[in-house]
């Protein structure tokens, strides 16, 4: 297909750009790892043989050592996440299914997503589930009992602490989609009117999410709950990024009078929403955050292995629906991609270079230490050697000495033994 060009990359690549970054980032720190290995080795190796090197230095590096491993795991384990919010029955499972191509989460009338439910690539091909309680893998057949069994559970106890703001994370291969083989969590949430507890289910799933998804219904207005939601994401995080779909557009294709007019009422109110009042971006970034689609529809005609029954005939403006929302994923992984650069790696980048900045001050002082070893070694052989050059002297004084003190004897004897032998 045509793909269209943004500073020069096919912005299909969007995506792979997390991946290549992370990759390149391992590499550096393979390397550092290594060095930091070499040189934890050789200051073992001093400290036994010279005092220059303090067993607290030698700490000083190992802890530094472990510090840039734990940095590894992190590396390994960080991935791009974006988290889908609005009102009950707005669509929120079947977009999640549209962009994953198939039919992962439940979806249907009524209030059906009871608890968050977490998407995220399997390790193995293995298609399962895992709750919070256990690391026990959970057959993807209980997903649809798991999910609503939370609630009840949660009604029966009459507890807080465990229920819709409990998690529960699908493992689902990865061969058939772009995004599960790009490091990408999707989280559905339950609808934003079902409970009050914003606060902790911020603080519970969304602190790392780099991308936030209102999904609403193009055939209402925007409700205070999903107002007041996004309110809160925002007072606590910082500039978050937020896209905005009208699902259900294909609603309008029975009244093709008024569907511009409604259009341009939802680009108003929602541009007013994330501009003012969210002041998240700006109106010329908002036209690349609000789109018009039908989930729904998309699923449909990607998910082929479902027989499409003929009451789901394609309505009038199909064509604009799939191609807006076939906009809306490209804008969300340049988006995606860029915020989960920024966010995860730069915090390692930071550490990484305090930790170089930690064993260089190291170096140097051991460094230091030796030099000023060797200098008072020096000193101290200088010191012998005139010690040795004083007493090579006061030797051959004694030397003297001694000899003339024998002479003298020899003589005196000499005089005696004269003097006896005259008398
Ligand atoms: P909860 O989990 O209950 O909060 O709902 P949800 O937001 O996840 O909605 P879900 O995806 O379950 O969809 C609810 C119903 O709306 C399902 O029957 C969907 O088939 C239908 N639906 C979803 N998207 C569209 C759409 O674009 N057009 C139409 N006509 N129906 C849709
Ligand atoms: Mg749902």
């Amino acid at each position: 297909g045509s793909k269209s060009m943004r500073g020069g990359r096919p912005q299909g690549d969007a995506l792979r750009r997390f991946g290549d970054a992370k990759k390149r980032m391992g590499d550096i720190f393979v390397d550092l790892e290594g060095y930091v290995a070499e040189l934890v080795d050789s200051f073992v190796q001093l400290s036994a043989d010279y005092d220059f090197v303090e067993t607290s230095q030698v700490q000083e590096a190992q802890h530094n050592r472990n510090s840039i491993t734990v940095i590894q795991t992190m590396l390994k384990r960080d991935h791009m996440k974006v988290v889908f919010f609005g009102r009950t029955s707005n669509g929120k499972s079947t977009v999640i299914n549209a962009m994953l191509h198939s039919r992962v989460l439940p979806a249907g009338m009524g209030h059906t997503t009871s608890c968050f439910l977490q998407v995220e690539a399997s390790p193995d091909d293995e298609t399962f589930i895992m709750t919070e309680n256990t690391k026990d893998r959970i057959s993807i057949e209980k997903l649809n009992a798991l999910a609503h069994a939370s609630d009840h559970d949660n009604k029966a106890k009459g507890s807080a602490s465990m229920g819709e703001d409990s998690l529960v994370r699908i493992f689902w291969p990865k061969n058939d989609s772009k995004l599960l083989q790009n490091d990408v969590v999707l989280l559905d949430s339950p609808g934003v009117d079902v409970s009050p507890e914003f606060d902790s289910w911020i603080d519970k799933h969304c602190l790392d999410a780099d991308v936030f998804v209102l999904v609403c219904n193009a055939e209402a207005t925007l409700t205070q709950a999903e107002k007041s939601f996004f309110n809160r994401v925002s007072s606590k995080l910082s500039k978050p990024n937020i896209f905005i779909l009208n699902n259900r557009w294909d609603a309008s294709a029975a009244e093709p009078e008024e569907m511009e007019q409604v259009r341009e009422q939802h680009m108003t109110q929602f541009r007013r929403f994330l501009v003012q009042d969210l002041q998240v971006c700006t109106g010329e970034e908002a036209k690349d955050r609000i789109f018009f689609v039908s989930a729904r529809e998309v699923l449909n005609s990607r998910a082929k292995k479902i027989q499409q029954s003929p009451s789901t005939m394609l309505a009038e403006g199909h064509l604009l629906r799939a191609q807006d929302f076939h906009n809306f994923e490209q804008q969300f992984e340049t988006c995606i991609s860029k915020s989960a650069i920024r966010t995860k790696f730069e915090g390692h980048i930071r550490r990484g270079r305090e930790i170089m900045l930690n064993l260089q001050k190291i170096v140097e002082s051991v460094h230091a230490d030796a030099l000023r070893e060797k200098e008072t070694r020096s000193l101290l052989h200088r010191s012998k050697l005139s010690e040795l050059r004083q007493s090579q002297s006061s030797f051959l004084q004694f030397e003297t000495k001694s000899r003339e003190n024998a002479d003298r004897l020899r003589a005196e004897v000499h005089v005696k033994v004269s003097a006896d032998f005259h008398d």
